[in-house]
């Protein structure tokens, strides 16, 4: 299956994602997740968007297509994929939507996680990830005390972009160039919306709901 996952910073892409790809067996590819290990090793890559990402501005979209197109080609892409944080603009929709045609495949479903400013506000002031397997906690609804993962025991880091005015201009990036995405997923025919409030698990559960009837 060929999902995509859009939704504004902090809806719970992420956290989403790593489940609904272990449940599928497919690959979770979130282009924030590759520029930030490029970040973090030092490569070209990563010099070139740290600049963008630090801002909260998209990195262009000749840097970022150029690396999903590369990801895509994987063997492990072949038979489907989650994209979480691509397409993020009109123009990669649209880009996205040439690659998988010269493959004579076409994306499934897009799932829209809504949810309202104030909590994802809430969210990204809390939010924690492991520096050693990624997972994605919350300093108060995992009731975290300390900055250790329970599933590695790997230290955990706050993004530099959850600080409180780089993610007011992601929100309103998002308002501008994101946003009308879902109009354009919605035209598509493969748009679907998902409550993304609640506890984390009642999300997961609503999302495969959708999933089922494509399986
Ligand atoms: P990216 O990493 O994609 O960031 P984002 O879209 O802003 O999304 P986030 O990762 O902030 O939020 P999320 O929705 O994944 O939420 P999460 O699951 O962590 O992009 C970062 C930057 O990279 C961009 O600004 C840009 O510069 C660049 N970039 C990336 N892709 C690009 C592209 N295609 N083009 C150009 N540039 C690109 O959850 C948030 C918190 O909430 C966590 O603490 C979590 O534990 C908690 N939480 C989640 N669900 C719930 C729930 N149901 N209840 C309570 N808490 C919850
Ligand atoms: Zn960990």
């Amino acid at each position: 299956m060929r999902i995509v996952l859009v939704g504004p910073p902090g809806a719970g892409k992420g956290t989403q994602a790593q489940f609904i790809a272990s449940h599928l067996s497919i690959p979770k590819i979130s282009t924030g997740d590759i520029f930030r290990a490029n970040v973090s090793s030092g490569t070209e890559l990563g010099r070139r968007a740290k600049a963008y990402m630090d801002r909260g501005d998209l990195v262009p979209d000749e840097i970022t297509i150029a690396m999903v197109r590369d990801r895509l080609a994987a063997e492990d892409a072949r038979d489907g994929f989650l994209l979480d944080g691509f397409p993020r603009n009109v123009p990669q929709a649209e880009t996205l939507k040439k690659i998988l045609a010269e493959w004579d495949a076409r994306l499934d479903i897009v799932l829209e996680l809504v949810v309202d400013e104030d909590e994802v506000v809430r969210r990204l002031s809390g939010r924690r990830t492991c520096s050693r397997c990624g997972r994605i906690w919350h300093v108060d609804f995992d009731e975290k005390q300390d900055d250790i993962c329970d599933d590695c025991g790997g230290e955990l880091f706050q993004r530099d972009d959850d600080r409180e005015e780089v993610v007011r201009h992601r929100l309103e990036v998002y308002q501008q160039q994101t946003a009308p995405l879902v109009q354009f997923y919605a035209d598509e025919g493969v748009l679907v919306g998902i409550d993304a409030t609640g506890p984390i698990e009642e999300v997961t559960n609503r999302a495969l709901a959708a999933l089922r009837p494509l399986q």
